[in-house]
């Protein structure tokens, strides 16, 4: 069994990865799979490898780190923006930006935006038809954690379409010319951004990393852009298919509908739950073996890819009870849908408000929403990183 599986992503993979998990955790647990942009990972599925990994010292974000002493510091890193992102670095570097930003997306403040997400949701939902079918992703769940996300950071409206364009590209498994034409887009915005904000500043996040990176040394412009590109995409691309994938659940369950409408002080944990059953991250951003590192009596060789599979994890059940069955509630404490270690999602706090306001506006105002096709026509993204609809067409207010 030392042949690379290329078995795994494809086929059904992409509408339902969890036969695929539950095969891969139960027969080869720590596996070296193809992936389909080329190239090989090893994938960890176990909740415990899992959970264990993210904290491991051997497995690093930068490559860099696993070359000889001698060969790392010529060796080129990332292109663009990518080499300066946090999520694709390791202390010090990685603690230092980290730093910079956590304040800004702390629980408390990330509570204040509860108002203005409201209002945002409202909006949005004035502008759809009730008695005609509708994209619900495109009409509400893109465009409102976008729309969060770009007032945090201080990117004007009228620039919002591009982003999606742009990180749909970075997150899909679309060929290389789209991804570096995003990688480039996004990047000379980013860097114009930058030049607005120092002639005016706005008091958003953008223009105070400005700040900080005009009063000394402590973060470079490239550093600058970098967060911006990574904020906008981990910002929006997560939570849209985090309400996606819930609206989804609600609408085809009726017995869950009905428990959330009866008594919304149960859709926090709802969402909670959503996430561990079929988080819109079902595979965190790669990183690499330092060294050769064994887990689940598998060695991973050093130099290779290793992807941490918390889709495959949060639906382990030697760590969830019949985890296959989505559970309002059942006690999620541990999941891992936002990661763990010092990557921890910083927008955890965001997301899951984000994710609770879009569902309360949504069943308080629609009650009776239903798919518009019939479950088995929904397409999924080809997408190694998230599970998410290509669209969720629905009826907001079906004739009785
Ligand atoms: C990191 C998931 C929403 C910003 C992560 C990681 C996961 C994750 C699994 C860990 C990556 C790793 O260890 O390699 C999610 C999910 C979300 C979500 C499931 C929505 C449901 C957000 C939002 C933001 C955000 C709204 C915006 C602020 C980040 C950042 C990191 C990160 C900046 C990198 C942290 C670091 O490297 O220290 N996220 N995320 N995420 N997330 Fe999220």
């Amino acid at each position: 069994m030392t042949a690379v599986d290329a078995s795994v992503f494809e086929g059904s993979f992409w509408r339902d990865p969890y036969p695929a998990y539950e095969r891969l955790r139960t027969q080869a647990p720590v596996r070296e799979v193809a992936l389909p942009r080329g190239g090989t990972t090893w994938l960890v599925t176990r909740y415990d490898d899992v959970r264990a990994a993210f904290t491991d010292p051997r497995l690093v974000k930068d490559h860099r780190a696993t070359l000889p002493p001698e060969l790392r510091e010529q060796a080129p890193r990332l292109p663009g923006p990518f080499g300066s992102m946090m999520v694709l670095l390791d202390p010090p570097d990685h603690t230092r930006l980290r730093r910079l930003v956590s304040r800004a997306f702390t629980a408390r403040r990330t509570a204040e935006l509860r108002p203005r997400i409201e209002v945002l949701a409202a909006g949005l939902l004035d502008a759809l038809p009730a008695t005609e079918p509708v994209d619900l992703l495109a009409g509400y769940a893109v465009p409102l954690p976008m729309a969060v996300i770009c007032e945090l950071l201080g990117v004007p409206d009228t620039d919002r379409d591009a982003f999606g364009t742009w990180s749909r590209a970075l997150v899909d498994d679309h060929d290389d010319v789209d991804q570096q034409q995003a990688t480039t887009g996004l990047a000379e915005y980013l860097y114009a951004l930058v030049k607005t904000k120092r002639r005016t500043p706005d008091g958003a996040l953008v223009s105070a990393l400005v700040e900080v990176s005009d009063a000394g040394d402590q973060l470079s412009t490239e550093e600058v852009v970098a967060m911006g590109v990574l904020l906008l995409i981990a910002g929006h691309e997560t939570t849209a298919n985090l309400i996606g994938n819930a609206v989804l659940g609600v609408a085809t369950d009726a017995a869950l509908r009905g428990h959330l409408l009866a008594d919304p002080q149960r859709i926090p944990a709802a969402v909670e739950e959503f996430l561990r059953w079929d988080g819109p991250v079902h595979n965190a951003p790669m990183r690499f073996a330092a060294e050769d590192v064994e887990y689940s009596g598998t060695t991973i060789p050093a130099g290779s890819v290793v992807t941490l599979s918390v889709g495959a994890a949060n639906r382990d059940p030697g760590r969830f009870d019949r985890p296959e069955l989505l559970d309002p509630d059942r006690d999620t404490g541990g999941h891992l849908a936002f990661g763990h270690g010092i990557h921890f999602c910083l927008g955890a706090p965001l997301a899951r408000l984000e994710g609770e306001v879009a569902l309360r506006s949504l069943l308080d105002r629609f009650p009776g929403l239903r798919l518009a096709v019939p479950p088995e026509g929904l397409r999924h993204r080809r997408s190694v990183i998230v599970h998410a609809l290509e669209a969720l067409p629905v009826v907001l207010r079906p004739p009785a």
